[in-house]
């Protein structure tokens, strides 16, 4: 009996430890954890919102959404995606010398489904796909570019008046 009462001791202590190591894994903290959490919380309030202006013909309403999600400012975006050689790696029509071809060309962008096959292309994934491309995909080849939240909505808001062909 006093063995039994000395494994349950063991077995309570290690089931609190883990406990503990668990919480403190994935409890809010500082760091990229909490900046994750913001920029989610953003996204999706942008999306919500977006949604809640509800497209009039029942079909997204990309030119509504590009020029008045976030406030975002289309030309200024053309200008920052020239400033972070978007167009070294893409085709995108109406940035100066924007004809690389290491990633997919943006053109038409606004008719895809998903941003680079991973996130749904609405305002909020495609601004978080610009600001941090491998933290959704692991393995692309579309680097960190160091662009802020406030340049993707820019950047985003331009390639949404991107039409298809
Ligand atoms: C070093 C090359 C490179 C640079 C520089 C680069 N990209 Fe990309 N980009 C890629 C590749 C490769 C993909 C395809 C990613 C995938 O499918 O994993 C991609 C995907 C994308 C997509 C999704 C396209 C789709 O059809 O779904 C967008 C939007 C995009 N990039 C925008 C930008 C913008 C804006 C910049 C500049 C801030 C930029 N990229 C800079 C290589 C690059």
């Amino acid at each position: 009996m006093t063995k039994l009462g000395s494994y349950t001791t063991v077995a309570l202590v290690g089931t609190a430890c883990l406990g503990a190591m668990v919480w403190s894994a994935v409890k809010p903290g500082d760091g990229l954890g909490s900046q994750t959490v913001v920029m989610t919380q953003d996204a999706i309030r942008a999306t919500a919102d977006w949604f809640r202006r509800g497209p009039a013909d029942g079909k997204p309403d990309w030119e509504a959404a590009s020029y008045d999600m976030y406030d975002a400012d289309p030309d200024r975006g053309a200008a920052l995606m020239l400033e972070h050689g978007c167009g070294s790696c893409h085709a995108i029509p109406g940035v100066v010398g924007a004809r690389g071809s290491v990633g997919p060309s943006l053109e038409g962008f606004r008719d895809r489904a998903y941003v680079a096959g991973v996130l749904p292309n609405q305002p909020g994934g495609l601004v978080r796909w610009l600001v941090n491309p491998p933290m959704h995909s692991p393995q692309t080849a579309m680097p960190d570019l160091g662009v802020t939240e406030d340049e993707a909505r820019d950047m985003a808001s331009y390639l949404y008046t991107l039409r298809g062909g």
